[in-house]
């Protein structure tokens, strides 16, 4: 990764009012694939890409712009993956950071290794989210911030993705 640095965060939930047009130079197809590949893998069926949560996605990735960094979250009623770059980063590169996560995640007991996060990776692979959204926005600070939400939401406590 060299100098570029990369951070990613958790996921929520809420409710919130949705706003419209989705922008992306990320495809809607690169988003659905990565996301397909790591459900396949477990066995997972896929899931579509869907225009109202793309819009939601998009709206608040546009809100992000001057603190892209900070990975704050939405609040909405969506399950929500966010990443940030210091540069460029495409949306398969960004769902891959997450699906990096399941490493660490143990299915038999459900948990993730000690000061590890695996909530992003259990997101993407969760069964009942059938709905996807992602977002995509290039920061005042040069880097890129990008989005998913998930619907239905995923990571419900002491339930496991699939
Ligand atoms: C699932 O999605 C992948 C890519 O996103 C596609 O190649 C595959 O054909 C899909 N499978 C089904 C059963 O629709
Ligand atoms: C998951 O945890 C169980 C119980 O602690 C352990 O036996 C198993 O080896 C772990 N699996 C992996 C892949 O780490």
């Amino acid at each position: 990764m060299g100098n570029i640095s990369l951070a990613i965060v958790c996921v929520l939930n809420y409710t919130i009012i949705h706003l419209s047009c989705p922008q992306i130079d990320s495809s809607s197809q690169e988003y659905v694939d990565a996301h397909n590949a790591a459900r396949s893998q477990v066995g997972v069926g896929n899931i579509t890409w869907d225009a109202s949560v793309a819009a939601y996605a998009q709206n608040y990735a546009n809100q992000r712009m001057g603190d892209c960094s900070k990975l704050v979250h939405s609040g909405g009623p969506y399950g929500e993956n966010l990443a940030w770059s210091s540069g460029d980063l495409s949306g398969t590169a960004a769902v891959n950071l997450w699906v990096g996560e399941k490493t660490y995640y143990n299915y038999t007991t459900n948990s993730c290794a000690n000061g590890r996060q695996c909530g992003h990776y259990t997101q993407v692979v969760w069964l009942e989210s059938l709905r996807l959204g992602c977002g995509k926005v290039r920061c005042n600070d040069g880097g890129t911030f990008i989005n998913c939400n998930y619907d239905p939401p995923g990571n419900y406590v002491r339930q496991r993705p699939y």
